[in-house]
């Protein structure tokens, strides 16, 4: 059985998986989050710099994803990172945000099967693998399944699906019984994705469908980092948690200072840092309201050192 991350842009970047394998392992393959394409040919260095291999651990193992709906760029794209020392290229066909899928992109190329046929036509041309991260459909699965024949086509190395349509966004459940329908469409391998938050939910929906062997862990793997090695049988003690979460906060904190300028961009990055790991060890929401009033760097440390110093496990 594997684990994989989940790409969250915006925080799992590569200092921040970095820290994770050193920490908490129990991921076996890092998504990185999606580069968009684009038509232009001239390519600042900056635009790979989260994957490029001098700023990944040796150790790690970590799949660049590509976000657009042109093949041609796909495969330019694809291309230069294959330069860079990778092999498996991931195309995002499940981001469900308007901004993206008003253009065609994301979730919102899925109601246009052709489309994708088109895309992956010219983007398979090229020598690297493929793996597709998908939704259920954007409004409905009927989308899905008229895609899914279309992947049925290429070869893919292969498909994670997140159980939801990309109009759903991040509401509601995973539709399972949908998920159900869709995979069993699909003629390549498949990774399950979609609140995974506890063991109890890996083991449900391991049980659920025992011929999936891939698993990936967004949200769940970030609210607990240490989910991943419990899946995996790994028990860590309270005391040992606490000082691991310090230090994981630290160094990305650290990270974060340097890359981003002021104390505003800075608090705002870490508030969404801790909007995962507050999930579980803040239910009265008190701690969560003071982060949300600081605008300062200072208070914020003042803020982070009461997290640290409450006299409660820290629990997944
Ligand atoms: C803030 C945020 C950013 C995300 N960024 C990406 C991304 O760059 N690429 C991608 O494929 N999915 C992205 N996702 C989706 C996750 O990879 C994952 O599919 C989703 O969170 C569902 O899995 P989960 O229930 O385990 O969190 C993002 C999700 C969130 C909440």
């Amino acid at each position: 059985m594997k684990l994989y991350l989940a790409p969250i842009q915006g925080m799992t970047n590569a200092f921040y998986r970095n820290m994770y394998k050193e920490l908490f392992g129990g991921i076996d393959v890092y998504y990185a989050p999606f580069i968009s394409t684009s038509s232009v040919r001239r390519i600042g260095k900056s635009v790979f710099k989260d994957i490029m291999l001098e700023n990944n651990r040796d150790d790690i193992e970590v799949v660049p994803q590509l976000l657009g709906n042109n093949g041609e760029d796909f495969k330019y794209y694809a291309e230069l990172i294959t330069q860079l020392g990778y092999r498996e290229i991931n195309w995002n066909i499940g981001c469900p945000y308007a901004t993206v899928a008003r253009k065609k992109k994301g979730s919102g190329i899925l109601p246009y099967a052709d489309m994708v046929d088109k895309v992956l036509d010219e983007a398979c041309k090229g020598d690297y693998d493929i793996t597709v991260k998908m939704r259920l459909g954007y409004e409905d699965l009927d989308e899905g399944f008229e895609v899914m024949d279309v992947l049925n086509k290429y070869p893919l190395k292969g498909v994670m699906i997140h159980g939801r349509t990309g109009i759903q966004k991040y509401e509601g459940t995973v539709d399972l019984d949908a998920f159900e329908a869709l995979y069993k469409t699909c003629k390549h391998t498949m990774t399950y994705n979609g609140d995974i938050f506890t063991v109890d939910d890996f083991n449900r929906i391991q049980k659920r469908f025992p011929d999936i062997d891939q698993f990936m862990l967004g949200r769940g793997a970030l609210r607990d980092p240490f989910l991943p090695a419990a899946i995996k049988g790994h028990t860590i003690s309270d005391d040992e948690k606490v000082k691991m979460i310090q230090h994981f906060h630290d160094s990305v904190f650290n990270d974060f200072k340097q890359i981003l300028s002021g104390d505003k961009h800075l608090c705002d990055k870490m508030k969404e840092f801790w909007t995962y790991l507050l999930v579980n060890t803040d239910p009265d929401g008190k701690l969560t309201k003071k982060l949300k009033k600081v605008r300062t760097e200072a208070d914020y440390l003042q803020v982070v050192h009461q997290i640290f110093s409450q006299d409660k496990v820290w629990h997944g």
